[in-house]
């Protein structure tokens, strides 16, 4: 009954489809300070220049504007060459006092200490007033400079500006979902994470990612990070005078930017992954298709669905469930009716048996009641965010008034992982795959979160009350570095305080946390609606003020880490919803809740453009066929085909949506075999490709601009994108629509399904009577594709196959590919390869380290190997006119290298 009601308010409310969303990122103007133009800035003395770098203290340099809060006296730059590539610039107050990114949450990169001389830029510092410059060296262009707009630093607002040329192309700070070139008048990116349903345009997202890539053509590629964590709203306009600008205006943090030198795209995605990190390698299996919804109402609708996609021919790789399973949305419970133990477990198992997987979801809101188990484990361990009394901090999500973990705590590790270990044991649990952590903005149903009572508004939301946990001071904490007999006294503020006055860089104690003069437009309200408060102090003494944008980043690193405590041995797969810079390093991301029509279908070729080739986040998609609303059989069709060309190929909707599995319609059916066979076909390929993301930086989503920087016709596409380096989808974009107009650069490309040579002339293509199962994609002349001779209903059995090698020659009659092999699921691989295969002059090539063997039954085996673009037979292989191919049959395994001659 509960949860009926539960249900029907949640489907007629929250997700109900908002106000309609605009089509595009138009121009506003700007709310400007109105004093800041008063400010006097910063004079530079002491400037001290090392062999690879420079400090130097910075004066205010007149009377205070105090524009916005009360402007800082005294700072400190230091510039650093990291190394040739990467100059570091950080200005900080000399006291230490505003807030820096904890080491933990981003493991700050080593200084290489590069000489200056040998680096690809240079610094030209400015003393009165203070400004720099960041000069390109090989061709002297200037890609930073805050001459001419002094820099504000106070305690509470913090403005920088770059003059930028005319007409700049800027990409990246994430998450949104407007153009993937940013637009250059009047335009806004507010970094402030939130609950974002429709996932609105001109708005703050889920996740934020404070890198941008500017792309100039023929003079370089760079890209800038500004390693802060508090809300700020980046501003991309011109003044007055039509002067091009970029203007960071953070409401705390300090200036830490790292250049990133290029001087080609592809460089500043690899030099951006020294700085954050990586992406952690997945396993084989999470390229395969995905299934869930929000709504599969007990354990048996979510078998029917997984038999009925047998029953379909449609090969289902990984089941998901949504919150239904829990018992009253309570994170670690099941629904004892609806989803018991016992078939729980026999799920898992069956699919298990079937080389199926399977993954849960939990949200970071835990239900304040003493006899949650999660709850009172996490109580005792003193997990939860406290208020000033001692009281958890409470929020409402679904499962009622909640209790929000403090990631900063060093409890809160053990306690969750404790937590992942009992309820998904392999024997006695729910023996998961992977997890899915939601709401982690996070997001509160509280919208006011002053006002709001959120056990009022979880009995108003219809869960009836039940006894809480008596307050309790807040006591036991030890202070760092201090004695254990030291114990802070009962107010987490004066605790707060008392870290502050060393100067630890945990933000000041004494600001305005709910309405600061400056604030970041936030589109679900103020400042801090619909989340934690911000004056919340972390155990680490920083506030949520400063902290917010981290708490999805820092759940989806814990869960990780509880996911590797369970099976120490293979890759964990972890997908959230909220991000930060380097969040990519542990976990995969979704693009949240979009609605299901065609401004998002298009949406989401965007989103994944920026955050797989510029935030470092190469496992990601949106929600196939749309979340909210209803989809239909058309879009249903076209969207199967379009993930299938993306990383992460899930289909998920919403709770009072219509069930849009792909074997409800025929057409969606049709469209998804064909689409989940041509993806699995190719899965060593992107395989391949998202380990080299994961080793070099190197995309595995291309924009067409990364392959053809010299292309100015590319630098805007944003409905094109490479799957992986060698091919270029080109997907039917509009409703009902059977044709396409498409951007073919001037190079040589082959259709990918007739295998017709086709030669690019820089210039736009149209193809029509494209049916719901038809997306143009083509190879990119000069590459070397290795394919499996065929798909399969799982991964595993994919893996049986035989490999096909298509060799696509280039301009210049050569072609290059490569194919990585391991074993697809542990962390630790012993036994790699790493084949090369280059095609010059006639002459094919397999060469590079063979120590991969293969399970038993799994196939290393190159069957065949197919040269397309070919006008006649060579010395081996049969030559087909047709298709001008010549087909070279093996076998020859790949536990050595192969050769021959055309
Ligand atoms: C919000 C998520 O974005 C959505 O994917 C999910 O279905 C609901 N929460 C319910 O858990």
């Amino acid at each position: 009954m509960l949860v009926k009601s539960f249900i029907a308010l949640a489907a007629c409310t929250r997700f109900a489809r908002a106000v309609p969303y605009p089509h595009d990122s138009t121009s506003r103007v700007l709310p400007r300070a109105a004093n800041s133009t008063t400010c006097p800035g910063y004079t530079a003395t002491n400037v001290d220049v090392t062999d690879s770098g420079l400090t130097a203290d910075l004066t205010l340099a007149g009377t205070a504007c105090n524009a916005y809060s009360e402007d800082l006296q005294e700072l400190k730059l230091v510039v650093e060459h990291q190394t040739d590539d990467r100059l570091h610039v950080k200005i900080f107050d000399a006291g230490l006092n505003m807030f820096q990114v904890q080491e933990d949450v981003l493991p700050r990169p080593a200084n290489g200490k590069a000489a200056s001389s040998g680096a690809a830029v240079r610094f030209d510092i400015t003393a009165q007033p203070f400004g720099f410059k960041v000069i390109r060296n090989s061709n002297n262009e200037t890609i930073f400079d805050t001459t001419g707009t002094p820099l504000i630093f106070e305690k509470q607002y913090v403005r920088l500006r770059t003059n930028l040329p005319k007409d700049p192309n800027i990409y990246g700070l994430g998450e949104h979902s407007d153009s993937f070139r940013f637009h250059t008048k009047g335009y806004r990116r507010s970094l402030l994470n939130a609950e974002s349903i429709n996932i609105p345009n001109n708005a703050n997202l889920y996740g934020s990612h404070p890198v941008y890539f500017d792309h100039r053509g023929d003079k370089g590629t760079h890209g800038v990070f500004m390693l802060n964590s508090s809300p700020m709203n980046i501003d991309i306009d011109q003044n007055d005078a039509g002067s091009q600008y970029l203007e960071y205006n953070a409401i705390g943090g300090i200036v830490d930017l790292y250049f990133l030198a290029g001087p080609g795209p592809a460089d500043v995605s690899k030099q951006y992954a020294d700085v954050v990190g990586y992406s952690a390698m997945y396993p084989y299996w999470a390229l395969g298709f995905h299934q869930c919804k929000y709504g599969y109402w007990d354990v048996n609708m979510v078998a029917e669905v997984v038999a009925n996609y047998s029953t379909a021919g449609i090969p289902l790789e990984v089941m998901w469930t949504d919150i239904d399973y829990m018992d009253a949305r309570q994170d670690f419970t099941l629904d004892p009716e609806r989803f018991p133990l016992t078939k729980m477990q026999e799920l898992v198992s069956t699919l298990h048996s079937r080389d199926q997987r399977y993954v849960l979801i939990l949200d970071p809101g835990v239900h304040a009641f003493e006899e949650v188990a999660a709850y009172k484990s996490g109580h005792d361990l003193d997990v939860f965010l406290k208020a000033a009394d001692g009281t958890d901090i409470l929020g409402v999500q679904w499962a009622g008034a909640v209790a929000w973990p403090d990631w900063f705590h060093p409890n809160t590790q053990k306690w969750w992982t404790d937590e992942v270990l009992s309820f998904f044991d392999a024997d006695s649990g729910v023996n998961i795959d992977g997890i899915w952590v939601d709401m982690n903005e996070a997001s509160s149903f509280c919208h006011d979160t002053q006002t709001c009572n959120s056990r009022q508004k979880a009995i108003d939301d219809g869960i009836p009350p039940k006894p809480a946990f008596a307050p309790r001071p807040n006591t036991g904490r030890p202070i760092p570095g201090f004695p254990s007999s030291f114990q802070p006294d009962s107010s987490t503020k004066r605790d707060l305080e008392a870290r502050q006055a060393m100067g630890q860089m945990k933000g000041f104690a004494d600001r305005e946390w709910f309405n600061p003069a400056y604030t970041v437009s936030n589109h679900v309200g103020g400042l801090s609606d619909q989340t934690i408060p911000f004056n919340t102090s972390n155990y680490d003494g920083t506030r949520q003020y400063d902290t917010h944008n981290l708490h999805g980043h820092m759940m989806a690193l814990t869960t990780q880490k509880s996911m590797s405590a369970r099976r120490p041995d293979v890759r964990p797969f972890v997908l959230t919803r909220s991000t930060w810079a380097g969040t990519g390093r542990k976990a995969t991301h979704w693009f949240g809740d979009n609605a299901s029509d065609w401004e998002h279908y298009r949406t989401s070729i965007r989103q994944m453009l920026s955050f797989v080739s510029m935030h470092q986040m190469p496992l990601v998609g949106s929600d196939v066929c749309g979340f909210n609303g209803n989809t239909n059989e058309n879009l249903c069709a076209r969207w199967a085909m379009l993930g299938a060309f993306q990383p992460f190929y899930r289909n998920h909707a919403e709770l009072s949506t219509i069930q849009q599995e792909f074997y409800q319609w025929a057409s969606v059916a049709v469209a998804a075999k064909k689409a989940i066979d041509t993806r699995y076909k190719l899965l060593d390929y992107i395989y391949t490709a998202l380990y080299y993301q994961t080793t070099t930086g190197a995309p595995i989503i291309n924009p067409l601009f990364f392959l053809y920087p010299e292309d100015a016709n590319t630098f805007g596409i944003q409905e094109q994108w490479f799957y992986g380096d060698a091919l270029l989808i080109s997907p039917v974009t509009t409703d009902f629509s059977d044709t396409v107009t498409y951007y073919l650069p001037n190079d040589v490309f082959y259709n990918y399904w007739t295998l017709e040579k086709v030669q690019g002339a820089g210039t736009n293509v149209t193809e029509t009577n494209l049916t719901t199962s038809d997306i143009p994609v083509h190879i990119r002349g000069g590459s070397i594709l290795p394919m499996r001779m065929n798909s399969a209903n799982t991964t595993k059995a994919l893996r049986q196959e035989d490999f096909s090698i298509l060799v696509a020659p280039g301009t210049d009659g050569s072609a290059r590919g490569r194919l990585y092999l391991d074993e697809g699921e542990k962390i630790q691989q012993s036994d790699v390869s790493e084949v090369e295969f280059s095609f010059q002059n006639g002459k094919f090539t397999a060469s590079g380290s063979f120590a991969y063997k293969g399970a038993v039954g799994e196939s290393i085996t190159v069957a065949k190997v197919l040269v397309i673009g070919q006008d006649k037979a060579g010395a081996t292989g049969t030559f087909d006119a047709a298709t001008g191919s010549v087909e070279v049959q093996g076998p020859w395994k790949l536990d050595g290298g192969f050769e021959f001659q055309l």
